[in-house]
Parts: C-alpha cells; sequence; structure tokens
C-alpha cells in the first residue's frame, strides 16, 4: 500500500467520510445502521475537539478509514472522572487487517494523552482490542450502564503510571443512546 497519512479531519471531508462509515458498518452485526449520525451528534456537542477525529488517508487523498473520541463520564458515589470513548472507528472493508484501524486508534491515543486524558472506554470486539493493550473494564471495577457482555467492555490506562484510579459506572452523553 502507498503511503498512510493519518491526521485530523477537516469540514471538506466529512461526506467522504461518511461513505467510508456507511460502507465498514455494511457487513457488521452489531451495527445499528447509525454510526454516522453519532458522529454529527458528537460534532455538536459542547465538548467536541477536532483533534480527536482523525482520518486515515492516502497521498491522493482517498479516505480508507475514519476514527474518533469524545469525553464521557466514569462516576461513583466518591468520584467523578472524565474520559474518553473511542466510537465509531470505521475502516473501508478492501482496506482492512492493512493496520489502519490500529494506526488510526493509536493515534487518536496519542493525541488523548497529550490532550491529558487519563483513560479510554470502547464496546466492541474484545480480541481486537485486547491487542491494543485494552483491557476488561470491570477487571478495573468500570461498568457500562447497560448489558453487555463483561469482555465486550473495555478500557485502557494511556499513562504507565495513573496518578488516580478511576472507578465507577461509564455515564455516556444522551447522544449515544
Ligand atoms: C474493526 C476495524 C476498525 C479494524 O480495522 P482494521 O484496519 O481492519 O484492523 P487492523 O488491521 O488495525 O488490525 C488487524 C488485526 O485485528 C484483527 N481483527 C480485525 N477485525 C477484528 C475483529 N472484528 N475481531 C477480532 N479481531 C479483529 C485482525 O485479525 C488483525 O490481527 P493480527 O494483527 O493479529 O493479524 C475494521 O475491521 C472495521 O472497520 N470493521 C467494521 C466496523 C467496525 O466493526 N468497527 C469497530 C466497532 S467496535
Amino acid at each position: 500500500m502507498t503511503q498512510l497519512l493519518i491526521g485530523t479531519i477537516v469540514e471538506s471531508e466529512y461526506e467522504l467520510a461518511k461513505e467510508v462509515v456507511q460502507q465498514s458498518f455494511l457487513t457488521e452485526a452489531q451495527s445499528n445502521g447509525k454510526e454516522f449520525e453519532l458522529i454529527g451528534k458528537i460534532r455538536k456537542s459542547l465538548t467536541y475537539n477536532a483533534e480527536l477525529e482523525v482520518v486515515a488517508k492516502t497521498e491522493s487523498g482517498k479516505i480508507l478509514g475514519h476514527a474518533m473520541m469524545s469525553e464521557v463520564t466514569i462516576n461513583s458515589d466518591e468520584q467523578s472522572n472524565t474520559v474518553l470513548a473511542l466510537a465509531p472507528v470505521s475502516v473501508l472493508p478492501q482496506y482492512q487487517n492493512k493496520g489502519i484501524g490500529k494506526a488510526l486508534i493509536e493515534a487518536l491515543e496519542y493525541r488523548a494523552y497529550e490532550n491529558g486524558y487519563i483513560g479510554v472506554v470502547v464496546l466492541g470486539h474484545s480480541e481486537y482490542y485486547r491487542k491494543l493493550g485494552y483491557h476488561i473494564a470491570s477487571d478495573f471495577e468500570i461498568y457500562a450502564p447497560f448489558e453487555v457482555p463483561d469482555e465486550n467492555f473495555m478500557f485502557k490506562y494511556l499513562w504507565d503510571h495513573p496518578t488516580k484510579e478511576i472507578r465507577g459506572t461509564v455515564h455516556y452523553p444522551e447522544y449515544f443512546q
């Protein structure tokens, strides 16, 4: 494959990114077909940070993948902490299994770390995210606010030595419903 560029999305790429997201999720059994609507709602949210929305493209500008992170909180009786949710992640079917998803996620994690975020929560394929350093969230006493198989709800600390341990139930903004 030609060189892959990972960069912050710009508004002129929104339409192309939409097609990539829609095509990527076409064959995904767990898809509700509304991933692109979620992206639009996150973009309109008060805490949206464009640095946390990235596309993977070829040198000629063809978009092959898209990923984003956005703020959620993890709450318990004792504490409330802001972390990031990774969602959605999309790679065009014909370009999957070439490391593009991994490159997108690692770019976002680096940006998140640079922005001072402590951790990332993700709902998805456990085998895939385990390879990227995510662990079953309940092992950290972090829980989903809905019914989900334990192994599909995962968390990763972005810092090797986090200054605080986060525990509680994840609270998603309304637009995730
Ligand atoms: C999931 C997705 C983003 C992964 O992107 P990708 O570019 O294909 O993945 P990468 O090339 O970075 O990673 C490939 C590795 O992950 C594994 N992998 C890919 N998809 C997987 C899946 N659904 N379950 C388990 N492992 C998976 C591959 O076997 C490969 O493993 P290896 O490195 O040991 O060979 C992509 O397949 C996709 O867009 N799928 C449809 C939409 C979707 O499901 N999004 C994620 C929602 S959680």
